[in-house]
């Protein structure tokens, strides 16, 4: 059953919400710098053009996220390590990073970062995405960039209302592939798509019914973006097609099809809580009721990822001295042209240099003084 155009269009605005949410709890971000967007550029002095609309340096703000077109120039922001055909595990968080203050864009060394809440490794290899009261939710982001190819995420979704499990795609510009489980049903799963951080079309958002309980099962969540196609899947059977031409303004040749580099997202966020609009609340199933039994017994609200693979599917295949994707000036269409590149991603000096500190695994973190207690994620 589709949402009514009018939730559609809620439902369209959401994912952009954990984003201005997290600000508020963003510390200093304000102090470091002014507001950047594509008509008042950040400074040479702070170069970089967070997620979040905020200039700065650092590895927080010239890293996964900057965005190349609001930032002091289009090399400010760091070269997006481009595609590698993966299939991720979590039988081991060697390859997560927990402290995004302590990136050096090498992604050769790490597959996912954890940008804000808490994880858990279970016996069987699973990754659990926490989400409590106190704390919020959680996301993790992938180090490497996919410009157009076939993602995979196998996981269980939450089944609480208000709580909502997500898998999508999101470029420095905001071009944004998803799929959303608002908690009350276990039946079904969203799927939507952004151009440029708006939503293209009223068709934007639907949703996909009948699935067996997804909290209860894996179900494999494929995202097949291809140049000229869009798939959504559910345990290989394709659910949904968006063809580029669909969305394509034949007069002026602007194409609102997501078609800029994207890294991979994993969360657990609490939509329905009182901060958010009252139509992200109804489109969530509801206010989170933290006294629901699974909330007592674990301690918090959680989501499992199992596995997600990666097979990229470049318009040309890289040569192996390719390392990353930069952005070039618009081609015809308002489109950034994006262009493979052979400088390096890694970071040691200078304006994107990390926060000082050695950049421990997961696991190192998990044998030391917290235990088996894992990290706030810090901004
Ligand atoms: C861009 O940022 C400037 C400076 O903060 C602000 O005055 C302007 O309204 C912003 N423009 C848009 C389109 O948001
Ligand atoms: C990824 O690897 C796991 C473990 O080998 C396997 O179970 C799973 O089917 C693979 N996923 C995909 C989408 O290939
Ligand atoms: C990046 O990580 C890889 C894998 O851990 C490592 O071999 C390499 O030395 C690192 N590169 C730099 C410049 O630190
Ligand atoms: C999580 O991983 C650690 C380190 O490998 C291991 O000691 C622990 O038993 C794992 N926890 C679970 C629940 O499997
Ligand atoms: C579930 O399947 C029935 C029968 O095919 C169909 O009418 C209904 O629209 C489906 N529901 C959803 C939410 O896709
Ligand atoms: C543009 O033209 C194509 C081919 O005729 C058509 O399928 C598509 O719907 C048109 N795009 C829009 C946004 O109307
Ligand atoms: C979940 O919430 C949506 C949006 O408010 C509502 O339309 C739907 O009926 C709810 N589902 C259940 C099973 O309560
Ligand atoms: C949850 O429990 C607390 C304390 O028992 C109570 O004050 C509160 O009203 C309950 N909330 C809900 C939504 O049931
Ligand atoms: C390039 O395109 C982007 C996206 O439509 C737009 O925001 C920006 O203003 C354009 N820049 C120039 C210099 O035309
Ligand atoms: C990679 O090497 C080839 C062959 O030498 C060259 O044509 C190409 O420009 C290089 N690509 C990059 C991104 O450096
Ligand atoms: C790197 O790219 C530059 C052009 O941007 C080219 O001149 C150079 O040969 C490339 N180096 C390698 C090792 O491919
Ligand atoms: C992350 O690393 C930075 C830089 O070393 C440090 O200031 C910060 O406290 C660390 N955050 C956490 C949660 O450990």
């Amino acid at each position: 059953m589709l949402l009514s155009s009018c939730s559609r269009a809620v439902g369209a605005m959401l994912s952009a919400l954990p984003l201005l949410a997290l600000l508020s709890a963003l510390p200093g971000a304000a102090a470091q710098g002014e507001t950047c967007n594509t008509t008042t550029l950040c400074s040479s002095a702070n170069p970089c053009c967070s997620p979040y609309g905020y200039c700065g340096s650092g590895a927080n703000f010239c890293f996964g996220g900057c965005d190349p077109l609001a930032s002091h120039s289009l090399t400010s922001c760091e070269p997006e390590p481009v595609c590698q055909n993966a299939n991720i595990s979590f039988n081991s968080f060697d390859r997560i990073l927990m402290n995004q203050s302590l990136y050096d864009g090498n992604a050769s060394r790490w597959d996912f970062i954890l940008n804000e809440g808490n994880i858990q490794n279970t016996s069987a290899g699973e990754l659990v995405m926490l989400l409590t009261e106190s704390n919020g939710g959680t996301r993790l982001s992938s180090t490497r960039y996919v410009h157009y190819g076939q993602m995979t995420a196998r996981l269980k979704t939450g089944r609480w209302g208000g709580v909502v499990t997500a898998f999508i795609t999101m470029s420095d510009i905001k071009d944004e592939i998803d799929w959303e489980f608002p908690g009350n049903e276990t039946s079904q799963g969203q799927t939507n798509y952004f151009w440029q951080g708006v939503i293209p079309a009223q068709t934007a958002g639907q949703t996909t019914g009948n699935l067996t309980d997804t909290f209860s099962n894996y179900h494999d969540y494929t995202i097949d973006w291809q140049p000229d196609q869009l798939q959504w899947l559910v345990d290989g059977n394709v659910v949904r097609t968006l063809l580029r031409s669909s969305v394509t303004d034949n007069s002026t040749g602007v194409s609102r099809y997501p078609n800029t580099p994207s890294r991979i997202e994993l969360s657990i966020w609490p939509a329905g809580i009182s901060s958010e609009p009252q139509g992200t609340v109804e489109w969530a199933g509801g206010y989170i009721n933290w006294n629901d039994s699974d909330y007592k017994s674990a301690g918090h609200f959680y989501a499992y990822v199992d596995s997600v693979s990666i097979t990229c599917n470049d318009a040309t295949p890289a040569s192996s001295n390719v390392t990353s994707y930069v952005y070039g000036s618009n081609s015809t269409g308002n489109t950034p042209s994006i262009s493979f590149s052979n400088k390096s991603t890694i970071v040691t000096t200078g304006a994107a240099a990390p926060a000082t500190g050695s950049p421990r695994s997961a696991w190192a973190i998990f044998a030391g003084v917290l235990g088996a207690v894992a990290l706030a994620g810090a901004f």
